[in-house]
C-alpha cells in the first residue's frame, strides 16, 4: 500500500507546496502583466480612451447638476401631472386594441368603397420578376398554412385555382388586411376551418402586393398584377374584424 496516501503530515505538506507552486505561477503572471503593460496602439483603443473620459466628465457634470433632491422634490409635480392628464383614443388602426371602443366604432364604420381599387386598369405586360421573386419570399408565411405549393391543407383551403385568388383584387387584399372566417366555397369544394384566417398586415405595401401578384401567378394562376397603390388605398380595413364570404365581391 502507498504509505504516502495515510500520511497526514505528507499530505498537509503535499498541500502547501502545490499552494506554492500555484501562488509561484500567479506571481510569474503579475510580473509579466505588469513589464508589458503599454498605452493604448491602435486608432480604435486612442478613440475608445477618449470616448470614456468624455463619458466619466458628462457622468459628473449630470450627477452634479441635478442633485438628488431636485428629483424628489421634481416627483409630486410629475405625478400630479399625469395624474390629471386623460389618455387619448388611439383611432391609427394598427394600434387600436380588440374589444375597445375605438375597435366597435371602427367596426361601425361603413364599408370601404373597392370599386377604385377593382375597377383600376390590370397594370399590363408581363409580370416583374422582381416582384415575383419579393412575392416569393413574403409567401413563405402564407405557405404554411396554405400549403407551400398553394395546394391547401388540414388548416387552409387551397390558392391554386381558386376564383377568389384570381377574382377581385380588393378581396385578397382585404383578406388579408383583416383575415377571414367562415364557411368558404374554393374551386367547388366547401370548406369550414374553425380557425380561420388571422390577418397578416404587419408587412408593407409592396410586400403584400407582391405576395398576393404572386400568388395570382404561381400554382397555375394567372391574373394582373396586385399594385402597392391598391394596398395603400385599402389600408383603413386594418384593425377592423375579420371578413366572412358575405362582405367579399363576387368572384
Ligand atoms: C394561419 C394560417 C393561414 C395563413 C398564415 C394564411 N392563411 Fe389564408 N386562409 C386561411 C384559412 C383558414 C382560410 C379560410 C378562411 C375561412 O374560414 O373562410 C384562408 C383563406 C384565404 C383565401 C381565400 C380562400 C382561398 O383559398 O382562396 C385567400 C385568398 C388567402 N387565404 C390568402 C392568403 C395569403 C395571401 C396569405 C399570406 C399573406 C395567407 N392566406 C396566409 C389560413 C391562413
Amino acid at each position: 500500500m502507498d504509505h504516502t496516501r495515510d500520511n497526514p503530515i505528507i499530505r498537509f505538506g503535499a498541500f502547501w507546496w502545490g499552494l506554492g507552486t500555484f501562488l509561484i505561477f500567479a506571481l510569474l503572471l503579475a510580473v509579466i502583466w505588469f513589464f508589458n503593460r503599454k498605452d493604448p496602439e491602435t486608432l480604435e483603443d486612442v478613440a475608445a480612451k477618449a470616448r470614456y473620459e468624455t463619458k466619466a466628465k458628462v457622468e459628473k457634470a449630470q450627477t452634479e447638476s441635478l442633485p438628488k433632491e431636485a428629483i424628489h422634490a421634481a416627483i409630486p409635480a410629475v405625478a400630479a401631472k399625469l395624474a390629471s392628464s386623460k389618455p387619448a383614443a388611439v383611432e391609427k388602426p394598427d394600434q387600436v386594441v380588440a374589444g375597445s371602443p375605438t375597435a366597435a366604432k371602427l367596426a361601425a364604420a361603413p364599408a370601404v368603397d373597392t370599386s377604385a381599387v377593382d375597377k383600376a386598369a390590370p397594370a399590363d405586360g408581363p409580370i416583374d420578376p422582381a416582384v415575383m421573386e419579393l412575392g416569393k419570399t413574403q409567401f413563405v408565411t402564407c405557405g404554411a398554412c396554405h400549403g407551400m405549393n398553394g395546394e391547401g391543407g388540414p388548416i387552409a383551403p387551397p390558392l391554386a385555382k381558386s376564383e377568389w385568388v384570381t377574382g377581385p383584387i380588393s378581396n385578397l387584399i382585404r383578406i388579408q388586411l383583416r383575415g377571414l372566417q367562415g364557411p368558404i366555397t374554393v374551386a367547388g369544394k366547401e370548406y369550414n376551418f374553425p380557425a380561420g384566417m388571422a390577418a397578416l398586415s404587419y408587412q408593407t405595401d409592396e410586400q403584400i402586393a407582391a405576395v398576393l401578384t404572386y400568388v395570382r401567378n404561381s400554382f397555375g394562376n394567372k391574373a394582373s398584377a396586385v399594385t402597392a397603390d391598391q394596398v395603400k388605398a385599402l389600408r383603413s380595413e386594418v384593425g377592423k374584424p375579420p371578413l366572412t364570404v358575405q362582405d367579399l365581391a363576387k368572384p
